[in-house]
């Protein structure tokens, strides 16, 4: 029994001698790995905080110099034969469409604009208007003309179909302002864009747009 109960303290104390050195290794190996921790875990920090400052910056860069697409309207559309009831022989489409350029820094460039009226989505005239031009920022432009003679494709058949519903109340028609336009942003220039205005227009038995159809925001999308 003495033997059986020396050898455990023996080797308690053995234990405890083995354990204290053990201890003291380790408390060496812990502060300095808690130390190479706490010096990766702070660059971790600085690194992430550098990354969500810059992400930051440029998000507002990128919501000041976003180019917003100009924005269309219609201010008038009429056919003056529509009233006078006559044929389509000396027909007019009279239009006035604005653009706006609504940004507070960028310009645009508009390399080319052409109008054309639809009925039914069949085109039944359009020409080219304005020459290239540089919209400030801000600005307004109009975009007005009179489509007859060559510019104007109307047949008889659609003329009838014309006259039918002018018979129900209104006549809708779609004009479709298609530019190729750039964005000026400081000195850069942006690559071109298709640009396409979609304004549904209805007109009266009169031949002149429809209070509904007037000051209408038109749908712009690129090609
Ligand atoms: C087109 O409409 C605008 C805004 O209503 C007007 O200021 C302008 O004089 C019109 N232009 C033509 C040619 O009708
Ligand atoms: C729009 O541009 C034209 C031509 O550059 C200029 O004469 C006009 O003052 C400008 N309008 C506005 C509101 O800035």
């Amino acid at each position: 029994m003495r033997t059986d109960n020396r050898i455990p303290i023996q080797s308690t104390t053995e234990n405890r001698t083995m354990r204290r050195h053990h201890t003291a290794r380790y408390y060496a190996h812990r502060v300095k790995e808690s130390l190479t921790t706490r010096v990766s875990k702070l660059i971790c920090t600085i690194v992430l905080a550098l990354l969500f400052l810059v992400g930051i910056i440029s998000f507002i860069l990128w919501l000041s110099l976003r180019p917003h697409r100009p924005r269309f309207h219609v201010e008038d559309f009429s056919i003056p034969a529509l009233t006078q009831g006559s044929g389509l022989e000396n027909a007019q489409i009279i239009y006035n469409v604005t653009a706006r350029n609504s940004n507070q820094n960028i310009g645009v460039y508009y390399d080319s604009v052409q109008v054309t009226v639809y009925y039914q989505d069949q085109s039944i005239g359009g020409s080219p208007v304005l020459s290239s031009f540089y919209q400030e920022p801000k600005n307004t432009t109009i975009v007005a003309g009179t489509l007859s003679g060559d510019t104007l494709k109307l047949t008889n058949e659609r003329w009838q179909q014309i006259m039918a519903d002018r018979a129900g109340g209104q006549v809708v028609f779609r004009i479709d302002v298609v530019s190729v336009i750039r964005f000026k942003i400081s000195s850069w220039d942006s690559k071109h864009h298709k640009m396409h205005a979609d304004c549904p227009v209805g007109v009266g038995p009169d031949g002149f747009i429809l209070p509904i159809y007037k000051d209408k925001r038109c749908p712009v999308y690129f090609s």
